[in-house]
């Protein structure tokens, strides 16, 4: 790709965004006379790279200031830990999952589940009890005793890993009216060499690594912007309800509406960071100081606490939240235009939604008040029983996921490899995937199986496109 240093940002933006610019250094983007707006899927924020380095690009409006330091986050996020004491990195475990966040978001993009002779890699498993009567208490999960909320199925040595889990999957087949047959697969899981016996009545919810890019732009969108989607009593009756979460907060303690991961069960990218440190690194920070050992009989790790510094935290966090968004691409080609409108036929756009507003984000000038293509509303929805991990997690139920973003979605094969999407990647391309889609998105299936071969197709190039 080439960059070019341009005055996009006063040229185009002027009158948002003047003053912001005005102290930023020059920006790297690429220089075209005109934007379409939907092709700027990220705002000011955007890149036009459509290649296997697409998600892993800084966001181009970022200050000479503020792109160092996104760089710093960037050796962080890369950062491989060992068991301590050592000189770099230690504080690994001693029961973790994997052992850098680039090992699970591989190039800033997404995980996928193991090929039946791979190990986990980036797909992990969250634990916990039932509560009474399966009742959504808005409380978190019910940690399991010797287990806590993360099957950690690495350990360091002289350790014993929580556990293996083995996937096998059913085929299902389902034909659409035109009598095209798509084989779909549903992953069935069984723990293994669990150091010690799960409890029978445990709840699982795999989960797969999201792609982190575009993040901060997702933290800026307003409360009452998201709120505004919500309809959990569905009074506009088309079926869709869309329900904020609310997660506790560890830094402010109290609940706060929950944004990242699968079931919106974050509520700040600072949070979610320090999270994957603690339940996916076993690595302690200022906000989780216990080992997520703690209540194992093998807890026999004392390093220094905390083993990640809150200036590590920080840049790691920025880097999430600055990460550029991939340009859309095709925009103009009559299928793809197609596909977008049958995209809004068939009732994507209620969840997807594709345009929103940030709001000013504190510190992260480059990601606020931009205009934003992401296609989620980053609530969570009824998805219905073929998806459900049946694990409820703050108000989440067992069958409610939040609106992944598909901004970046026809990347995936080129920066990750593969075409797996969905909570645990059972999907094997995007068609499979929508054809999961039950609970609030029935109708929207529903009118997909009723396309024609050509339609379907405009559909997924349309997916593609973003
Ligand atoms: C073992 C694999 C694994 C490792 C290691 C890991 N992650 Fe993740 N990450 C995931 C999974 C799985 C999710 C989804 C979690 C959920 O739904 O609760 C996730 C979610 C996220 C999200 C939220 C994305 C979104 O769209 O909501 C961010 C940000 C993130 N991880 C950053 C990091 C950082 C930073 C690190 C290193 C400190 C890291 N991750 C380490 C697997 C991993
Ligand atoms: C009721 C809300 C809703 C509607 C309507 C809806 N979706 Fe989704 N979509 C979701 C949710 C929630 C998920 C995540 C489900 C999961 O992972 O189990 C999802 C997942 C996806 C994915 C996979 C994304 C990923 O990152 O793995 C694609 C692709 C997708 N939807 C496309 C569509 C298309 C196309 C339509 C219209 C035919 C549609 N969706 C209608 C809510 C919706």
């Amino acid at each position: 790709m080439k960059h070019f240093y341009s005055l996009f940002c006063p040229v185009l933006l002027a009158s948002v965004l003047l003053v912001a610019c005005g102290s930023e250094s020059p920006v790297v983007v690429k220089s075209a006379p005109v934007f379409s707006t939907s092709e700027l899927a990220g705002g000011e924020t955007t890149v036009f790279d459509a290649s296997s380095h697409a998600f892993s690009i800084p966001a181009p409006n970022l200050s000479a200031s503020a792109l160092e330091k996104h760089l710093e986050g960037d050796v962080e996020f890369e950062a491989v830990f060992v068991t301590a004491p050592a000189v770099v990195n230690p504080g690994l475990g001693p029961i973790y999952n994997n052992v850098s966040c680039i090992n699970c978001h591989s190039r800033d993009g997404r995980g996928r589940p193991p090929d039946a002779d791979e190990g986990l890699v980036s797909l992990l498993f969250r634990l916990s009890l039932p509560k009474a009567e399966d009742s959504i208490d808005g409380k978190p999960p019910i940690p399991v005793p010797g287990f806590g909320t993360q099957l950690n199925n690495r350990a360091v040595v002289g350790t014993d890993p929580e556990g293996k889990v083995k996937i096998d999957y059913t085929e299902q087949t389902l034909t659409t009216e035109d009598g095209t047959r798509v084989h779909l697969r549903y992953p069935n899981y069984t723990f293994t060499e669990t150091y010690q016996p799960l409890p029978s009545e445990v709840e699982v919810s795999p989960r797969v690594a999201p792609v982190v890019f575009g993040l901060g732009l997702l933290e800026a969108i307003p409360e009452n912007v998201i709120l505004a989607y919500a309809d959990e009593a569905d009074a506009n009756g088309d079926g869709i309800s869309g329900k904020p979460n609310y997660v506790w907060d560890v830094v402010e303690q109290r609940y706060n509406l929950g944004r990242f991961g699968w079931k919106a069960n974050q509520p700040t990218l600072l949070q979610q960071v320090a999270a994957a440190y603690h339940d996916d690194m076993g690595i302690t920070t200022s906000l989780f100081q216990t080992e997520n050992s703690a209540g194992q009989p093998q807890l026999t790790h004392h390093s220094p606490k905390p083993e990640v510094s809150d200036e590590i935290l920080d840049v790691v966090t920025f880097y999430v939240q600055t990460l550029a968004v991939p340009a859309r691409r095709n925009l103009d080609d009559p299928q793809v235009k197609h596909g977008e409108q049958l995209f809004a036929e068939a009732q994507c756009a209620s969840c997807h939604v594709p345009t929103l507003r940030t709001g000013v984000l504190t510190g992260v000038p480059s990601v606020s008040n931009q205009t934003i293509h992401p296609y989620t509303d980053l609530l969570l929805h009824d998805m219905g029983p073929g998806l459900a991990d049946n694990r409820p997690d703050f108000h989440a139920n067992g069958s409610e996921w939040r609106t992944p973003p598909l901004w970046g979605i026809g990347l995936v094969k080129r920066v990750n490899g593969h075409t797996n999407f969905l909570h645990d990647g059972r999907a094997r391309d995007l068609m499979e995937a929508i054809l999961w889609h039950g609970g609030e998105a029935e109708r929207s299936r529903q009118i997909v199986e009723q396309m024609s071969k050509a339609e379907r197709n405009a559909l997924i190039a349309f997916l593609e496109s973003l």
